[in-house]
């Protein structure tokens, strides 16, 4: 949500309803601003739900909507937790992006297991897509619908979707989750691709097939988990968003956090800040950046530490869910236009 901090003892939705509607609308027209949500914590952890709906527009759930979460045995669908968070999302008023339709990993081990005659596996495909996208067909507006089909080198990545339906299965997946919901902007969602290079042209080139052939994609979702080893110059993001966007296409940044070397030095930090502040500003003044999207809330909830040796601290708040100083220069990298 977004609003002046010098009315912190508002609530955050009471000030907003007392903007004048120019200023109303100026914001309306500016990226929304999300975090990856996690179930379990909502479940038990009122600071972070309060967090979260005090300051942010829109939610991700980070594993609710996944393959394995969704269908644990074989023939059973289990919407428990997507359920959760959208009726909750609802109530609070916070957009929900879904995420990933389609996806390599946390695909649960019946599936990896079973040998499946094509067929049953294309009915499988079909099903899961169309009953979790008409499922959410008033409340998810905007759906990953493809999640890293590519590898680093730019080839198609083997996954289980690959080897068992070949490449035709990116373009089917989208034109599945148009006729389950033909108001929803469907998005291609991917992570290194912000930097030019090998993949992020694979990507391009994909679209530009895809688009050329009319198959219902509206925008690229740059996932930005920026750390050492892959750092992105501002000029490099900014060109490479741009050159999607030309496509027509909307731009999402869908799970920005920015990893450093932990224990962290004064220079890692100063430097992640910087960095968190680049990339506001970038969505913040390009016109088809319509979303904004931090990867977990909070230093305690991060994937990083776990797949990343060494690497932590890569979110906006530490694990108390105090807002660290990075906080303060990504909100001045969006114009103070957050709480
Ligand atoms: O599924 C088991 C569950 O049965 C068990 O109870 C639990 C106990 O720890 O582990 C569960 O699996 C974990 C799962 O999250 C659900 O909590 C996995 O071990 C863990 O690896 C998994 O991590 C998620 C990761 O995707 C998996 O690749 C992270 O939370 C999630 O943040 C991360 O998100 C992805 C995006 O979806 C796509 N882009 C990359 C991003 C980071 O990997």
């Amino acid at each position: 949500m977004l609003f002046l901090s010098s009315c912190a003892n508002l609530s955050a939705r009471s000030l907003y309803d007392t903007l004048d509607p120019g200023l109303k609308n100026s914001i309306a027209k500016s990226p929304k601003i999300g975090v990856s949500v996690l179930y379990s914590e909502l479940q038990s952890n009122k600071q972070y739900e309060n967090e979260i709906i005090k300051r942010f527009s829109s939610v991700t759930p980070e594993n609710a909507m996944k393959f394995e979460v969704l269908h644990p045995q074989p023939g059973e669908s289990n919407f428990t937790e997507a359920d959760f968070i959208i009726d909750w999302a609802k109530l609070n008023k916070l957009n929900v992006r879904g995420h990933p339709i389609i996806w390599h990993r946390q695909i649960p081990s019946w599936l990896k297991e079973m040998e499946l005659p094509d067929s049953k596996f294309q009915e499988l495909f079909e099903s899961h897509i169309s009953e979790l996208v008409s499922r959410y067909k008033d409340s998810v507006l905007a759906w990953d619908v493809v999640n890293e089909a590519f590898n680093s080198d730019g080839s198609l990545r083997k996954s289980i979707w690959l080897k068992n339906l070949g490449p035709e299965y990116i373009k089917d997946a989208f034109i599945l989750a148009h006729h389950a919901n033909p108001r929803a902007k469907l998005f291609y969602n991917d992570y290194d691709i912000e930097k030019p290079g090998i993949k992020s042209d694979a990507v391009y080139n994909l679209l530009i097939r895809l688009l050329a052939i009319k198959v219902p994609i509206h925008g690229i979702g740059f996932q930005m988990h920026l750390r050492p080893g892959f750092t992105p110059t501002e000029m490099e993001i900014e060109t490479t968003l741009k050159k999607f966007a030309d496509l027509g296409l909307e731009i999402h940044i869908t799970e920005l956090d920015v990893a450093i070397p932990v224990p962290s030095t004064d220079e890692d930090r100063q430097k992640q800040k910087e960095k968190f502040e680049m990339v506001a500003r970038i969505c913040e003044k390009m016109e088809s950046c319509k979303v904004l999207s931090l990867w977990g809330l909070h230093d305690g909830v991060s994937w990083i530490p776990s797949h990343f040796k060494g690497l932590g601290e890569a979110t906006l708040f530490d694990e108390q869910i105090n807002k660290k100083e990075c906080y303060e220069a990504f909100r001045e990298g969006l114009n103070k236009r957050l709480y």
